[in-house]
């Protein structure tokens, strides 16, 4: 039997009185990784928020499950402390927050803090309000700094190497795929540019347009199909 981290079923999700996300069926196991992607717009951020319960996504249908318990109704500190974790596409600034004050609330493992930010080259934002004035690779970095530390048994990871330059594109994918292969958590990664992919051992990629999944495959062979052909080829699996 295999045993599954997450369950979505039959998922129908409204913003602002509009329907964004449309009956997504999926499944992730311990130790896997799955790939999603779409073009812009198409709800993969939507998808991964409503999973951490973020304000504003109303489930109108369907419901998700996490080791096997419904977690639609339970706030999102609930479902942080249950195991989920989430690497955002668009960081939050949070005022009167040091990163080192998030990292001593995430783990008492001094060395371990301290080893990771060293490895992530943090130090110049180590002691700065999160996110405030951050470059964009800093603020990747932090994020994968925070989620290592969490150590959550389902990684929702929103373009971990969007704006990242390639040197540090490679740091942090083998930083990670190290965290996947130690942990053996379940994971979603969200990639545009499929940079990731040379990093981790992704197992199966999905590919989400206007808001429902249309295909699910191999997930190189969908990068390198959405390459050369674009997301048109997709829309004819539903
Ligand atoms: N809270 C919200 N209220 C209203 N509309 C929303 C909300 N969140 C998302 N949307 C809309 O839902 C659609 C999907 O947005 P989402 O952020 O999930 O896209 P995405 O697939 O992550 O795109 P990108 O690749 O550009 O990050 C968009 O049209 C967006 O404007
Ligand atoms: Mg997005």
């Amino acid at each position: 039997m295999p045993e599954y981290v997450l369950q979505v079923k039959n998922l129908t999700v409204q913003a602002n009185q509009k329907v964004i996300l449309k009956d997504i069926n999926l499944d992730i196991e311990k130790n896997s990784t799955v790939i999603l992607f779409g073009p812009n717009g198409s709800g993969k951020s939507a998808l991964i928020k409503t999973i951490v319960g973020i304000s504003g996504y109303k489930i109108v249908k369907g419901d998700i499950f996490f080791e096997g318990k419904s977690i639609k109704d339970l706030p999102i500190h609930e479902r942080a402390r249950l195991g989920i974790g989430i690497m955002f596409q668009h960081s939050p600034k949070v005022r009167g927050v040091r990163l080192e004050q998030i990292a001593h609330f995430l783990t008492s493992q001094e060395e371990k803090i301290k080893s990771l930010a060293s490895q992530l080259h943090l130090d110049k934002i180590f002691h700065r309000e999160l996110n405030f004035d951050f470059s964009g690779g800093e603020m990747k970095r932090s994020e994968l700094f925070q989620i290592i530390l969490q150590q959550p048994k389902l990684l929702l990871l929103d373009e971990p190497e969007s704006g990242v330059d390639l040197e540090n594109i490679s740091l942090m994918g083998s930083i990670l795929d190290s965290f996947l292969k130690e942990q053996k958590p379940a994971s979603l990664i969200i990639t545009h540019t499929g940079y990731i992919l040379d990093y981790i051992q992704a197992t199966t990629g999905w590919v989400m347009i206007d808001g429902a999944i249309h295909c699910i495959g191999h997930p190189r062979e969908i990068f390198e199909t959405i390459r050369k052909f674009g997301y048109e080829r997709y829309r004819k699996c539903l």
